[in-house]
């Protein structure tokens, strides 16, 4: 089972910032999830909302901000909001993979030419709620895995499987209190993978990893390992 730092290691340090991503790697996660979205600039931003307020002490929307005046904000810890070519400088090249969410607009077209650019496109795991984004990017790139993000499963295990084939998916990343043994069996029927997030008790990690799941995003990568 693949263990996912959540936003890096989101219970011991900033999310989704550079410390956060080495903190994971530190403590022997197998890969990191991490969100984009676009500046004003356009360029491709690693960070959760779609405002800076509630994890930096900065203010407004991402779309409005420059980078040049990102870079001013502080996001904790004397850390900055970090650029995803910074995040994948980073990790490129070392043995963790990459689950990048895209949630801004206009985020698939740059963030496939950058993976493509920066060479690590095995290393990468697109995932997305929105899922024209996932059908995109594999479309600009069918070696690009992707995984459809799901908050609430389709009650007919059928209409689950079908998101699968229609947006061309590898894999589902399913909120964790709504996964269900017999998806599981299904996805995996089917060649496809299912993580869970965001778990963080020992006691659903140990019950996720007996059920076969394939990898768990997690706050707290140690304690998953
Ligand atoms: O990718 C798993 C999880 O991060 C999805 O939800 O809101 O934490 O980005 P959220
Ligand atoms: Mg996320």
């Amino acid at each position: 089972m693949l263990i996912i730092g959540h936003r890096g290691a989101r219970g011991y340090a900033p999310e989704n910032t550079l410390r956060s991503f080495k903190k994971a790697v530190g403590l022997g996660a197998q890969g990191v999830e991490l969100d984009v979205h676009l500046s004003k600039d356009k360029k491709l931003i690693v960070i959760h909302d779609n405002d800076v307020s509630r994890t930096t002490r900065g203010k407004g929307l991402v779309s409005q901000i420059t980078l040049e005046e990102i870079k001013k904000i502080d996001a904790g810890s004397g850390e900055r909001i970090p650029t995803l070519e910074e995040v994948i400088d980073l990790l490129a090249g070392k043995n963790i993979l990459l689950n990048i969410e895209l949630k801004g607009l206009g985020t698939v077209v740059p963030a496939v030419k950058l993976i493509e650019q920066k060479r690590i496109t095995n290393q990468v795991v697109i995932s997305s709620f929105l899922y024209n984004k996932l059908r995109i990017a594999k479309n600009l790139n069918p070696k690009i895995k992707t995984g459809i993000l799901i908050r609430k499963l389709p009650r007919r295990l059928a209409d689950f499987l079908k998101l699968a084939k229609t947006h061309h998916a590898d894999g589902f990343h399913i909120r964790h209190n709504f996964l269900k043994k017999k998806y599981l069996a299904a996805a995996h029927q089917n060649n496809l993978y299912i993580w869970a997030w965001t778990v963080n008790s020992s006691r659903e990690i140990k019950k996720f990893k007996s059920w076969g799941v394939d990898g768990l995003i997690t706050n707290y990568p140690d304690r998953a390992l």
